[in-house]
């Protein structure tokens, strides 16, 4: 996803791209109601649309963190657990978990509802990595994260590791370049 446009127009003063930001300063929320274009022929939410959902609200948590234009650069494996259903309203709750340089992870949340119930469900999570560019459409540094509870600080931690997997997985690093990654390996090998 890239967002451009209104957030290219912010003035440079109100970017404040370097102070040290939280995980809730970038808290976004969006809700869509599924309509019949949004679903297959047995009237479940087509995945692809939800992708397409969980892309935007990433991408504008993201942009809230760095007040930067974010592309997306990358996405964890996601299943689609529990089928939404046609006219159920769908939540996204999104916020950066953590920053590194110029990258930004992006915990994602899917709830559903049907409104005439109001009883909200959870369906679906995701990390989405966005990458902060500047004005030249090149990455550039994004503010510090810092988390303040303890869930936000296990989130933070775990964060590394699953950037290093990523970077793994589009052969953009060698798992000698990764001792966390390999520590959490050696981890799971003891524990099945
Ligand atoms: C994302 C993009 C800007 C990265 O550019 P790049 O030239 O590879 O830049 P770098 O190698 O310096 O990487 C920039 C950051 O992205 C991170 N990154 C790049 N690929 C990544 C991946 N697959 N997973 C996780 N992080 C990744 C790097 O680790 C780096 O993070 P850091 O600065 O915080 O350490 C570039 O690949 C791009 O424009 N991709 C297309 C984006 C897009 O159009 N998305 C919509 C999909 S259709």
């Amino acid at each position: 996803m890239l967002l451009s446009g209104a957030l290219n127009t912010f003035a440079p003063q109100l970017r404040n791209t370097m102070s040290v930001k939280r995980p809730s300063d970038s808290l976004t929320t969006m809700t869509q109601l599924v309509m019949p274009n949004d679903t297959n022929i047995l009237g479940k939410l087509f995945g692809g649309q939800l992708l397409h959902w969980m892309d935007v609200v990433g991408a504008l948590a993201a942009s809230k963190h760095c007040r930067h234009v974010a592309v997306t650069a990358a996405a964890n494996n996601i299943s689609f657990k529990e089928p939404i259903e046609l006219g159920e309203t769908v939540t996204l709750v999104a916020k950066v978990v953590r920053s590194f340089n110029t990258s930004m992870e992006v915990y994602i949340e899917v709830f559903a509802e049907k409104l005439t119930e109001g009883i909200s469900r959870k369906c679906n999570d995701a990390y989405f990595t966005y990458v902060a560019l500047d004005d030249n459409k090149r990455p550039t540094k994004v503010p510090d994260l810092q988390p303040l509870t303890s869930d936000e600080q296990e989130l933070f931690d775990k964060s590394l590791i699953r950037k290093q997997l990523k970077l793994l997985m589009a052969k953009k690093i060698k798992l000698s370049q990764a001792p966390e990654l390999q520590q959490q390996i050696k981890k799971w090998e003891t524990e099945v």
